[in-house]
């Protein structure tokens, strides 16, 4: 599997948002932008803070859960954490929620404004293991490329 080259990616998104007002129309471009330019994926998407939980948002995979309370799932601990959550085998996770059968990894970034998760950025793999400390990281970046143009969008 090729590594992601996550200067290019995020250099990408950033061209791509640049001056767009529309906080979805960036985000179902920054989830095509994943799908296409990562390998070993089977889902990559956003899920939108609503009051105390997740709502889905723009995504690339098959059709997944709707609603997902901060107290569930990879989403929600890292939504309530305003950490990554990088988890090497989900079947292990207590609480995950399995969308897609075919997922063994993941990993769940937040996305913050104003020090608040207002959403969270989800990506899922059939592989063990499939992200590594180095796709955190460029994860993270990827996630504040959004969170700098979280206020100018609506
Ligand atoms: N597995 C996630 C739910 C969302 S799907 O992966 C798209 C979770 O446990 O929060």
């Amino acid at each position: 599997m090729n590594m992601t080259d996550y200067n290019e990616l995020n250099a990408q998104l950033k061209s791509l948002i640049e001056g767009v007002p529309y906080r979805i129309a960036n985000l179902a471009n920054a989830s095509a932008l994943l799908w296409q330019g990562m390998e070993g994926l089977n889902w990559a998407g956003f899920y939108l803070r609503e009051g105390d939980g997740l709502v889905l948002g723009p995504f690339q995979g098959k059709p997944a859960c709707i609603r997902i309370p901060l107290s569930r799932g990879v989403c929600g601990a890292a939504a309530r954490t305003l950490q990554t959550q990088r988890v090497e085998d989900v079947h292990a996770f207590p609480g995950h929620i399995a969308c897609d059968c075919a997922s063994n990894s993941e990993i769940v970034v937040p996305i913050l404004s104003g020090g608040e998760t207002v959403a969270v950025l989800d990506l899922d793999s059939p592989l063990f293991g499939r992200f590594t400390p180095e796709d955190q990281a460029g994860l993270e970046a990827f996630a504040r490329v959004l969170e700098e143009a979280w206020g100018d969008m609506r």
